[in-house]
Parts: structure tokens; sequence; C-alpha cells
């Protein structure tokens, strides 16, 4: 394991074989999400990108309570008082999940504990949620008299539909682990102590796959969730000729005609 460096102590960047983790580290207040952490977000992302070792990005909270309890909501009066700060402090949330939803690594959120509002919102930027039984979910802006982002907002539309999305925003309250299952919002649940194993699993299947393929189904399946008319044909066509004609085609061919394990490199 190797600690990378980060903008802000609060955000803990690592990285293990071919996983980066990136860990919301403010655990007195359940990882609530800070100005400073939401603006490191971008940078994190770039700097996993750029990393051709790295083949998924696991994003956690520090500490055995949550994995985020939302925005920062002490800094809301200095930060988020007026309508200015309100459009600055909003920049930088959109950038934050928008950056982690554009990465072409899979991502993983790795959910142990509270995952409310923003917490949800990067959880749900992320590919797919593996949470720990025992985790809750919600989204509590009715309670705070705020609204949440348009982008958000279709991120959740996308993964539970419009009715779950709509009971959510409405009632405001906690779901159980069981209760997001159901609506599709986490992928799969473990016990406490199986979560990490289950993730790191994951992660090392994913990682044994052609990068390509799974980059290429990660970008279409998200090019088929854009308004309609929006489609970019020509873009999944070129994305789809890129693995016709990488090594890694060559290579998953011959591993499987030779009975063995293909050694994809990701071009
Ligand atoms: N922003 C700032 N501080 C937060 C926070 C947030 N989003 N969520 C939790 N904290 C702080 C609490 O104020 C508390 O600090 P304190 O020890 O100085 O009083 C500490 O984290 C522990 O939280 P606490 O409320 O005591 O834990 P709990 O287990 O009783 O309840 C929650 C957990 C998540 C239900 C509760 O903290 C909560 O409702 N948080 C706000 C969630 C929210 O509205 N998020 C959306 C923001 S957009």
């Amino acid at each position: 394991m190797s600690k990378l460096t980060s903008p802000t102590p609060r955000m803990i960047v690592e990285k293990t074989g071919t996983i980066g983790w990136m860990i919301f580290n403010n655990p007195d207040r359940l990882n609530a999400v800070s100005l400073d952490m939401w603006q490191a977000v971008p940078k994190i992302i770039a700097d996993f990108e750029a990393d051709p070792e790295i083949r998924t990005i696991v994003l956690t909270g520090a500490g055995d309570k949550a994995f985020v309890a939302g925005a920062d909501i002490s800094q809301f009066e200095a930060q988020r008082g007026d309508p200015a700060s309100v459009v600055t402090y909003e920049d930088a949330t959109n950038l934050a999940f928008g950056t982690i939803a554009r990465a072409a690594r899979p991502t993983i959120a790795m959910i142990d504990g509270y995952c409310i509002g923003g917490g949800l919102g990067i959880a749900l930027s992320c590919d797919m949620r593996f949470a720990a039984h025992g985790s809750t979910f919600g989204i509590p802006a009715a309670k705070l008299g705020l609204a949440y982002a348009a982008a958000g907002t279709r991120r959740l539309v996308d993964v539970v539909g419009p009715a779950f999305a709509k009971e959510i925003f409405f009632t405001a309250r906690r779901f159980t682990h069981d209760e997001a299952l159901a609506m599709g919002l986490i992928n799969r649940a473990f016990s406490r102590d199986a979560l990490k194993e289950e993730v790191l699993n994951l992660c090392a299947t994913i990682a044994d796959n052609a990068p390509l393929t799974v980059m290429t189904a990660k970008r279409i399946v998200d090019e088929t969730l854009k308004a309609p008319g929006n489609f970019d044909a020509d873009m999944c066509e070129e994305l789809i000729e890129r693995c016709f004609h990488s090594k890694d085609y060559a290579e998953g061919r011959t591993a499987f005609m030779e009975k063995r394990k293909a050694n994809f490199k990701g071009h």
C-alpha cells in the first residue's frame, strides 16, 4: 500500500495494487464533506486517471460509523448562506460529483454506515455501491429546505427510478440496507466484516478483465442514460472499434484457445 499526496488532510489517497482509494476523512463529523474536500475530489480522480496501473477506484469513509453524512452543514452559514456563495459552493460540489461520474475507470462506493445527502450523491456518482449491513441511506434536503442539484437528482432517478426517487425526497427519511437493496440503490449488502473482502474481490475480478472492454461498456452504458437524441453513436462506434483493434482482443482469443488466463494490458 502506498499513501499518495492529498490536497487536504481530510482526504486520504492511497494505492494498493491496481486499486486507487479515495477516503473521506472527517470522522468526528461522520465524514461530512467540507469545501476543501469537495475541491480535492477532481484532483484526486485526475491523479488516479493518469496512473495506468490503476484499474478501479474505491471511495469510502474513515472511521466505523459513516461513509459520508452529507455536506458539512456547519459551513453552510459562511459558505452557502447567500445566493453568490451558493453558486460557488454548488459549482464545487457539482464538479466533484461530475468528475467521479465521468472517470474512465470503474468506481465503487464502499459504504459502512451513514450514507446521507451529498454522501449518497457521491455514492450515486460511482458505478456501483457495495454496503455493509446496518448502513442507512437518505436525502434530508426537505428537512433542511435546500434543493438537491438536478444532475444528482437525475443520477438517483437513473438508479432507482422516479417513484423511489420521489419517496426518498418527499419523506427525507433514512432507509435501511434492505430497503436500499430492494430499490436497487445499492448493488449488494454484506456483513460489516465481509465488506472490504468483497470489494477487494470485485476489484480483482474487474482488474483481470480487459480494461478497454470495461471502459467501453462504462461509457456506452452512461451514454444510454443521456436525454433522447443526445446519444453519441459515433463515439460509441469508435470505442467499440478500438476494442476490436486492440492487442488485448488478440490476447483474449489466444488465451481462450490455449486454455490459460488472459494477461490484459489495456491497449
Ligand atoms: N455536517 C456537519 N456535521 C455533521 C454532519 C453534517 N452533515 N453530520 C453529522 N455531523 C456531526 C454532528 O453535528 C456531530 O457533531 P458533534 O459531536 O460536534 O455534535 C457528529 O457529526 C456526530 O453526529 P451525531 O448527530 O451526533 O450522530 P448520530 O449517530 O446521532 O446521527 C446522523 C447521525 C447522520 C443521523 C446525523 O448526524 C445527521 O442527521 N446529520 C446530518 C445529515 C444531513 O442532513 N446531511 C445532509 C447535508 S446536505
